[in-house]
């Protein structure tokens, strides 16, 4: 079965003054169907940078990315949003909810844009929640949430449509260790029952053990790191 992302040459620099600050230097990267990745990285390392470029919200210098074998940054701009509503979970560092809707609402709303009943979106993204322990949470703003709370929300959002390919950018930093142990476990669970296919970056290194494989991002490619090195 073919790859389910596959990354080629990626480049990736910002302006800083007169010059530019290179963040990505040709980075490769195949990601097969079912895999859980990790991506470890010191703070600036540009993991943020290559997960956005991952999901085609922003475009590299130079470079290829593959995903489902469609090449993602040759779509038009309107098809690469379906593209991504239909086939991404994206859980972004600061979460990035809708501070106007409700829990429920924020993770309906990836349901909602599918085409999905609005019946059907609101009991499935309830029942979520629940399982996510915030069954108590469902009508309360994001804005009166604790940080940790927001980041469950953030996740049952990205993973409520049962997307292909989870991208999860630091997605325990706002919580403590029991309840990153909890959020990690769910991914797996998420990835054993329906074979989503994950890759997460982070720079905690607890986090490897979760993941079948891991890789080190440093001077802007990716080195195999496994837990045994750490
Ligand atoms: N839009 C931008 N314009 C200019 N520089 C940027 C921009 N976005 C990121 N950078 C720079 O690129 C580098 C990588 O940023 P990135 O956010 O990808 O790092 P990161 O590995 O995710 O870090 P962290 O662990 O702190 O989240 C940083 O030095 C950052 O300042
Ligand atoms: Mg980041």
């Amino acid at each position: 079965m073919a790859p389910v992302l596959e990354v080629h040459d990626l480049h990736k620099s910002y302006p800083w003054g007169e010059d530019r600050l290179h963040i990505l230097r040709g980075l490769d990267l195949i990601v097969e169907r079912g895999a859980r990745i990790g991506i470890l990285g010191p703070s600036g390392s540009g993991k943020s940078t290559l997960l956005h470029l991952l999901a085609g919200l922003d475009l590299p210098d130079r470079g290829s990315v593959t995903v489902l074998q469609r090449d993602l940054l040759g779509m038009p701009e309107e098809a690469r949003i379906l593209f991504r509503r239909q086939h991404y979970g994206f859980v972004f560092q600061f979460h990035h909810l809708m501070p106007d809707l409700t829990a429920l609402e924020n993770v309906m709303l990836p349901l909602l844009l599918l085409g999905i009943a609005e019946g059907e979106a609101r009991e499935r993204s309830a029942e979520l929640l629940k399982e996510l322990g915030l069954g108590e949470r469902l009508h309360h703003l994001p804005g009166v949430l604790s940080g940790g709370e927001q980041q469950r929300v953030a996740l049952a959002r990205a993973v409520i449509h049962q997307p292909t390919l989870v991208l999860a950018d630091e997605p325990t930093g706002n919580l403590d260790r029991r309840n990153s142990l909890h959020l990690m476990e769910y991914l797996v669970a998420l990835n054993e029952t329906h074979g989503t296919t994950l890759l997460l970056v982070t720079h905690n290194p607890e986090l490897q053990r979760f993941m079948h494989h891991n890789f080190r991002l440093e001077d802007g490619r990716l080195t195999p790191w496994e837990p045994s090195h750490a």
